[in-house]
């Protein structure tokens, strides 16, 4: 997979050099390049921002640079058969990025996430990039943040961890929180006893379905507890 991020801010992004993705990027499983939005400006102050039409409080991302860096990294396929590439833009207005949202991106062979800062972006940019992708504004949650660098992080890792080689052992994905749309079973280690405290029974049982039923429900009941919303939709 490609992934391509446009940011005034590319050191954001150093740290996506660390554990399972940077091992993923040094071995080619995951191809990701951080671009710099000024390096598509043409002014000796490398503007990208400019005052809303209309009035209000702060700036708007100018669309000129965006729609060079758009033109250039959408023509950038990574291969003959990828076709045109998922743009996603991080947006409190957006979406709501869930483990769905990952799992579908994660399919893609190209994805494009251009991080807004300011205000936003000029509006037209996002009908110009639906002209060469498939365009998704996508939000973190219901809160707001300076811009779209840490939105984006999270994004590429939650995908970025579904790619067949990023975690080595397969298995741990599949019974993690979100996965069967449930919060996770809580986890126990050595020692049995600590400060008072006993690992559940069960757990040392050996019994391999009485286990798989306790940490089922475990699951609803902290589900129910924690995050109803879940069992309701
Ligand atoms: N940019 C600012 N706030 C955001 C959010 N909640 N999600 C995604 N991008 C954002």
């Amino acid at each position: 997979m490609k992934i391509d991020v446009v940011s005034i801010f590319p050191s954001y992004f150093d740290g996506l050099s660390l554990s399972l993705l940077g091992k993923a990027r040094a071995t080619g499983i995951v191809d990701l390049r951080i671009h710099d939005l000024r390096d598509w400006t043409g002014d000796r102050h490398r503007t990208v921002d400019d005052t809303p039409y209309g009035g209000g409080a702060g700036m708007v991302m100018k669309p000129e640079p965006w729609g060079l860096a758009l033109d250039e990294l959408a023509s950038s396929s990574p291969s003959e058969a990828a076709g045109a590439p998922t743009i996603i833009f991080p947006s409190p207005a957006g979406e709501v990025f869930r483990q769905s949202t990952a799992r579908e991106f994660a399919q893609r062979e190209h994805l494009i996430i251009g991080c807004g800062r300011y205000e936003g972006i000029d509006e037209r940019v996002f009908e110009y990039a639906a002209t060469l992708g498939e365009v998704r504004l996508v939000s973190l949650g219901d809160y707001v943040l300076n811009g779209g660098e840490v939105a984006a992080m999270a994004m590429i890792e939650a995908v970025g961890r579904l790619i067949p080689g990023v975690v080595g052992n397969p298995a741990s994905l599949v019974e993690e929180s979100h996965e069967d749309g449930l919060l996770e079973y809580g986890s126990y280690t050595k020692p049995s006893v600590w400060r008072d405290r006993a690992v559940p029974d069960v757990l040392l049982s050996g019994n391999h379905g009485a286990i798989a039923t306790w940490r089922r429900e475990q699951q609803i009941e902290r589900t129910r507890a924690r995050r109803p919303d879940l069992l309701s939709d």
